[in-house]
């Protein structure tokens, strides 16, 4: 029997490729940068499998040209990036990487916040710029976390994995989400509120939401005006999830006090303006970018591509 082949978009670290090539044909892109559109369109025709990344824009003339493919596994737990209609009516399995990278993410959302609160980034440039002559009781003054309201916008993995961490740190916790999840009330104490409530009390508002239609610009100029001014802001959801333009304006009149991303409405672009600012802490969407969840990541992709090349379910359908 003739192997099948997958293709990957892009190298990625640890042991995936390698399980992959046991198994199959494997054409890695070892370049390293993204694909041209050209060549995505050219390199996924004749292919069974496919292992791409949330660069990649996978849409309905990507599948066209994929004629073959049975899969597409994403790297990333978000799939934005994939038209998944488009891909329901050509029978092709779209498959994501939810769970690994949970702890991972809601970490990387806890560093952004202290980061922002304590002001690390000022205070390391100021110590390393050999400013630090005397211990100074007005130096770098941040903000506690600790008792303070923490709000979450979207409960899913991540938000609650988030909130759970907020255990050690006394907080009222907050949450917005398209349904209550009484379990996550009664373990963290969370309480269910309007996203209105959630943005005019929390000192400290997360996203974990997903980027759709419904979500683009949930965080615009109206709802900025609404924080107080004292809020923090950290998003390492998706950055169109924000109105960025709104965002720059808010941090530079104060209307909010700070904000950690992770994530960027138009990546890898920054909006003009956003990286003048000091009380802002920005961070190029590392937000599974550990050691441990990249090679989870990896072997959770291609146990998909090979459980479905081999007639067997996928593991981790996206519908
Ligand atoms: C990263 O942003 C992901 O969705 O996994
Ligand atoms: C993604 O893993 C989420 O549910 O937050």
């Amino acid at each position: 029997m003739n192997k099948k082949t997958v293709f990957v978009t892009r190298k990625i670290p640890g042991t995936a490729i390698e399980m992959l090539r046991e198994h199959f044909n494997v054409i890695v892109n070892e370049e390293d940068r993204p694909l041209e559109r050209d060549e995505l369109l050219k390199g996924v025709e004749d292919v069974q499998g496919v292992l791409c990344q949330l660069t990649d824009k996978i849409d309905d003339e990507v599948f066209e040209a994929a004629k073959s493919a049975e899969i597409f596994a994403n790297y990333a737990v978000g799939y934005n990036n994939i038209d998944v209609k488009a891909a329901e009516k050509r029978n092709v399995i779209i498959t994501n990487t939810p769970d690994v990278l949970t702890n991972t993410t809601a970490e990387l959302a806890w560093a952004l916040l202290f980061t922002v609160s304590r002001r690390i980034v000022e205070a390391d440039k100021y110590t390393r710029e050999g400013k630090f002559k005397m211990w100074k009781p007005e130096l770098l003054l941040g903000t506690d976390i600790s008792g303070k309201t923490l709000g979450i916008i979207g409960a899913g993995r991540i938000g609650k994995a988030f909130a759970a961490m907020s255990r050690g740190f006394n907080m009222k916790v907050l949450y917005y989400n398209r349904s209550r999840d009484e379990e996550f009330e009664r373990e963290l104490g969370a309480t269910y509120v309007s996203m209105e409530e959630l943005i005019q009390e929390a000192d400290v508002i997360s996203l974990h939401i997903p980027l759709t239609e419904d979500t683009k610009y949930l965080i615009g100029e109206k709802e900025l005006n609404l924080m107080k001014k004292t809020a923090i802001l950290i998003n390492t959801a998706r950055g169109p999830v924000v109105d960025e333009k709104a965002l720059v304006r808010a941090l530079k009149n104060k209307t909010i006090a700070a904000a950690g991303l992770d994530v960027f409405e138009n990546e890898p672009a920054l909006e003009e303006g956003l990286i003048e600012l000091d009380n802002v802490v920005v961070v190029p969407h590392i937000g599974s970018a550990t050691k441990e969840t990249r090679e989870k990541m990896g072997i959770m992709a291609a146990k998909n591509i090979i459980n479905v090349l081999t007639g067997e379910e996928p593991i981790n359908p996206v519908l």
